[in-house]
């Protein structure tokens, strides 16, 4: 089976096997199976951060478990989805039944038991500050278990998932705590400049998330019509040390300070600096207005684009001596 529809940079490579997830007993069928004991695996949500470089010669496993319900407790929502409703469909329902906690992660790609994999974020939001809890399957044991807060050891762009629970269980659904007040966080520049310029001064929860979809779509590409996955790399973070080193040669450096003294920097600035905003580079290329977005102009193979993330590595390392790490997966 082509993986193409089921990634969204549109690379065109063959999975050997391939099961689609529609509920909990469909997990637990195909764990009996030889194919998931054997076989190599992948968990697939919307392939929106994955990067294939050549065919998977193992088994995928397309996480499509659907729905979505949710209990009042005074301002208190407590929603569940399941891990294959789709990332925007959700914050869609949020907006609509005025529940608080997602509008800043309006369009973000992908589904939601994806979510807490990388805690995805945006716009002064990531997924742990709405996180309750989710419910995995361990695959050693074929158990189903909940993992709360604290045990997803969220950080930027991280979780236990990536780290000592990689490639150990998968997510079936995701807790969340929403509430029926608005505490809207628009302190990001670019969400209050939008604001301003919209003469909004009483924002709601469905004007922030209004907001943020029109910051993405004039920044970002849209993945039905060019491939991409978001922004390739993660925005480096350095000691406070060798920023200091850093700003002497480049003043303008475009940086956040973050805790434990150090600071993060814009990768997207780095990697404009190097010349790299907008160009094309065989079949792919960087975004004209995001240099941080590696786009498949269309046939690009993974290798392709991996090769020409590897230059883009070489050049800022060289220039900036600060080392970039990928925020897509890589296989
Ligand atoms: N910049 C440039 N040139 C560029 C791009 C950015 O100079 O080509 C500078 C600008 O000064 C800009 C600053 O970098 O103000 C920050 O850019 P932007 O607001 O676009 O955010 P980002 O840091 O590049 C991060 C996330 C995005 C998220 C946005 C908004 C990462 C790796 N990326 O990008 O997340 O949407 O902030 O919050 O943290 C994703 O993870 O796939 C993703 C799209």
């Amino acid at each position: 089976i082509s993986l193409k529809p089921y990634n969204t940079f549109g690379i065109d490579v063959k999975a050997k096997y391939f099961a689609e997830i529609k509920n909990e007993q469909d997990l637990e069928e195909l764990f009996m199976s030889r194919e998931a004991k054997e076989e190599k695996l992948l968990i697939l949500g919307g392939g929106s951060n994955m990067l294939f470089t050549q065919d998977f010669k193992g088994l995928v496993v397309k996480m499509a478990i659907e729905g979505i319900s949710y209990a009042l407790n005074g301002n208190v929502v407590e929603l569940i989805a399941g891990a294959g409703v789709v990332w925007n469909d959700l914050v869609m329902f949020c907006v609509t039944n005025n529940f608080a906690g997602l509008e800043n992660l309006t369009l973000i790609p992908g589904t939601v038991g994806a979510s807490p994999i990388q805690n995805i974020g945006a716009y002064g939001v990531e997924l742990k500050d709405a996180f309750k809890q989710c419910r995995v399957f361990e695959i050693a044991t074929g158990r189903f278990l909940t993992f709360s807060y604290e045990d997803c050891k969220f950080g930027y762009r991280d979780s236990v998932f990536k780290n000592e629970y990689k490639g150990k269980y998968i997510v079936t659904s995701v807790t969340f705590n929403l509430s029926t007040e608005a505490h809207l966080k628009t302190h990001y520049g670019a969400i209050n400049a939008e604001l301003e310029a919209q003469q909004i001064t009483k924002p709601t929860i469905a004007d922030v998330s209004k907001v943020v979809a029109k910051i993405r779509v004039s920044k970002l590409p849209d993945p039905t019509t060019i491939g991409n996955a978001g922004s390739f790399f993660k925005n480096p973070v350095i000691s406070k040390t060798q920023f200091n080193q850093l700003i002497v040669n480049f003043p303008d450096v475009v940086h956040f300070d973050v805790p434990d003294d150090q600071v993060k920097i814009a990768a997207g600035w780095l990697i404009e600096q190097c010349g790299f905003k907008g160009i094309t580079d065989g079949h792919t290329g960087t975004w004209k207005n995001q240099a941080l977005v590696l786009v498949n102009h269309g046939n690009a193979t993974g290798q392709e684009v991996y090769n020409f993330s590897e230059k883009i590595i070489t050049e800022v390392y060289t220039k900036f001596g600060v080392c970039l790490e990928r925020e897509v997966n890589v296989f």
